[in-house]
């Protein structure tokens, strides 16, 4: 989308989108897809910004919501409040010489501390046909230079494709959505392969980094039950499993690990290992404010995973992450397995004061992001 300024100023963003949604998030678009969110643009939207003052960031927002008028912008498209949001937060930037993340700034957010790189290196789930079940396999450093942080974690995804075509010398081995390796892999197998890797990574390059995982859980989890192609567990089954597999591999970061309504089975596995492993909420709150009050009431997670489009607004989704860091939680800025070549999430990531960022290591739509932080990492010193 394209905003401009009376004063001439132009600022052009896209929105991602997902796969694997959770239940709650903003629909991308509306019932009659992308030309019916076209139309509900021209109609609704087009007419309620013109003439709006790009400095009032919460008016601008306000207008989405009411050009949508439903909860979760069903009417409008919430790939066409995102980019709107986004796109007039761009603007405003321009128009007043700073970069998108001073726009964002959260009180005591300088812009010289970066995010962990939380990236993607095999593939799974709804990503992967054919891989394992969990969705993603993931190199997690918090090296404070983006340098150091995804040189590690670029060195974790190829040695995992190094060693998979050792395993699988016959298989064609092809990239999933977000850039990860997949194969015909079981979930436990995938995880030596990237515990191995990034045990390699970290002694040749003297930078921590530690293994990671998205589950999705909600992807694979029907009627009360988690089932996978070799054993169904029950939601205590599912706690021990995950509990095991945490403190065998050394797992830093554990996204998803329940379904998405499941808040108890959440807070059981905070508090036996939440001080040693980020606990990530992703499809449990879906970036909304009110699910996370009821997690931190429950305890539900330590961390939250933060993606703009899943509220559709930045005024909504700033309302998130300041809850977030109020109460103590990490939040982690995320992409979408479905996303452009551009780099406003590396701004959404600093400008919020993340713990981490998540995203691919290889494709043009990931590399941009990577790059976009290497950029602010440069400016900053
Ligand atoms: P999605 O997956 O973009 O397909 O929803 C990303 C995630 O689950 O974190
Ligand atoms: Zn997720």
């Amino acid at each position: 989308m394209e905003i401009r300024t009376a004063g001439g100023t132009r600022a052009r963003v896209g929105a991602p989108s997902g796969a694997s949604t959770g239940a709650t998030e903003a629909r991308a678009f509306p019932e009659g897809g992308v030309p019916e969110a076209i139309r509900a643009f021209h109609e609704r939207v087009e007419p309620r910004l013109v003439g709006a003052d790009i400095a009032d960031r919460a008016g601008i927002d306000a207008r989405l919501h009411d050009a949508d008028g439903t909860e979760g912008f069903s009417r409008i498209g919430g790939n066409v409040a995102t980019a709107a949001s986004l796109a007039s937060a761009e603007a405003l930037a321009k128009e007043t010489g700073r970069a998108l993340w001073q726009v964002l700034a959260r009180p005591g957010v300088d812009g010289r501390s970066f995010p962990a790189i939380v990236g993607n290196c095999l593939n799974g789930g709804r990503h992967a046909i054919g891989g394992p079940e969990f969705q993603e396999f993931l190199a997690v450093s918090d090296a404070p230079r983006p340098e150091d942080s995804i040189r590690v974690a670029l060195r974790v995804h190829a040695l995992v494709g190094e060693e998979l075509k050792r395993r699988l010398p016959k298989q064609a081995l092809g990239r999933g959505d977000e850039g990860g390796w997949v194969a015909p892999l079981g979930n436990v197998d995938a995880l030596e392969v990237l515990v191995g890797a990034c045990d390699k990574a970290r002694d040749e390059l003297s930078v921590p980094v530690r293994p990671g995982l998205d589950l999705a859980a909600s992807e694979f989890y029907r009627d009360g039950k988690y089932r996978y192609r070799d054993q169904t567990l029950d939601e205590d089954g599912q706690v021990g499993f995950v509990t095991k597999l945490a403190e065998r591999y050394g797992i830093a970061y554990l996204e998803d690990p329940f379904d998405e309504t499941s808040y108890g089975a959440f807070a059981r596995l905070t508090a036996s290992i939440g001080s040693r492993v980020q606990i990530v909420g992703d499809d449990i709150f879906t970036t909304h404010r009110d699910r996370l009050a009821r997690g931190i009431e429950l305890r539900a997670t330590n961390s939250i995973l933060i993606k703009v489009n899943q509220v559709g607004t930045l005024t909504d989704t700033l309302a998130t992450v300041d809850l977030a860091r109020g109460s103590g939680l990490r939040t982690v800025s995320s992409h979408r397995s479905g996303d452009l070549p551009e780099g406003w999430l590396a701004h959404v990531a600093v400008g919020t004061g993340a713990w981490g960022i998540k995203c691919g290591l290889l494709g043009g739509e990931r590399v941009a992001k990577l790059n976009e932080l290497l950029r602010l990492g440069r400016a900053a010193r």
